[in-house]
């Protein structure tokens, strides 16, 4: 296994293969302060962001991250104008159905995580689409955070729990962190090791409040477009240097 995790493409020799995270996180920010910089329209940041986007999750492939989580629309940004709302829901749909061919290609599993009853109904057939098309892939799990919001997940599950409780399916005390989070949205993943944000802010924002509890964050001025190669591979020794105690000496 190891020999084989040596052997991948491109990665830098300062990263060690087998110290690298299982699952990266990222809060893509700065979108907007990136685009206002250029004295151009906020939404020409988020679609810079895409390609970003694009770029990094190829890197995670290339380099054995086996897993990577982007927020991409939160529950509060709904408060955002109207037109970039209504914006960013069309680009979604519009990157989704154009990218579908190549995460096939790629052999990516596409997943979204949210209330997604909540988005447009074309978006969500697109959704619905990528994930059953890629459901059987092998390769890197990609995770789109949309319409979503650690809190209204938590509550979600307890929901879940308290029908179970009240169906008679389960008894309060069996209640444990295992059956907890098999009723997230991120059932099946393993929580991220490294959560990355852009754009200098020192917050989670409401971003998987339950996995992130033992997660290294590595927080950047640097804007989300801007965020390339070089600095996923600054984050990554920064995160190699790292000595993760998880509470104990
Ligand atoms: C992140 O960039 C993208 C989304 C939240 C959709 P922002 O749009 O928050 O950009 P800034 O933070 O205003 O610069
Ligand atoms: C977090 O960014 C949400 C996403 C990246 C989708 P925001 O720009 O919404 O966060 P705040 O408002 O600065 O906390
Ligand atoms: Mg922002």
């Amino acid at each position: 296994m190891t020999a084989n995790l040596t052997a991948r493409p491109h990665l830098p020799p300062d990263l060690v293969a087998d110290r690298m995270p299982r699952h990266v996180a990222v809060i893509m920010d700065g979108n907007g302060r990136w685009a206002k910089k250029r004295g151009r329209p906020r939404i020409m940041g988020h679609k810079r962001g895409v390609d970003t986007l694009k770029t990094l999750l190829r890197c995670c492939d290339d380099w054995g991250i086996g897993a990577l989580t982007a927020y991409a629309f939160s529950t509060e940004n709904w408060g955002r104008p109207n037109d970039e709302v209504e914006f960013l829901m069309v680009l979604f749909e519009r990157v989704l159905r154009r990218e579908l061919a190549e995460l096939m290609n790629e052999n990516v599993r596409i997943r979204f995580v949210g209330n997604l009853q909540a988005l447009p109904l074309s978006l969500q057939g697109e959704i619905e689409r990528a994930m059953a098309d890629t459901a059987a892939n092998t390769g890197i799990q990609f995770t789109v955070a949309t319409n979503y919001g650690g809190r209204q997940e938590i509550i979600q599950a307890c929901q879940a729990i308290a029908h179970q409780i009240k169906r008679g399916e389960l008894e309060p005390e069996e209640i444990d962190e295992s059956l907890f989070e098999q009723n997230l949205y991120t059932q099946g993943l393993e929580d991220p090791d490294l959560l990355i944000r852009t754009s200098g802010e020192m917050r989670i924002s409401n971003f998987l409040l339950w996995q992130l509890a033992y997660a290294e964050m590595y927080i950047t001025d640097t804007l989300w477009p801007d965020f390339d190669h070089g600095e996923f591979h600054r984050a990554l020794v920064s995160f190699q240097q790292r000595h993760r105690r998880f509470g104990k000496l």
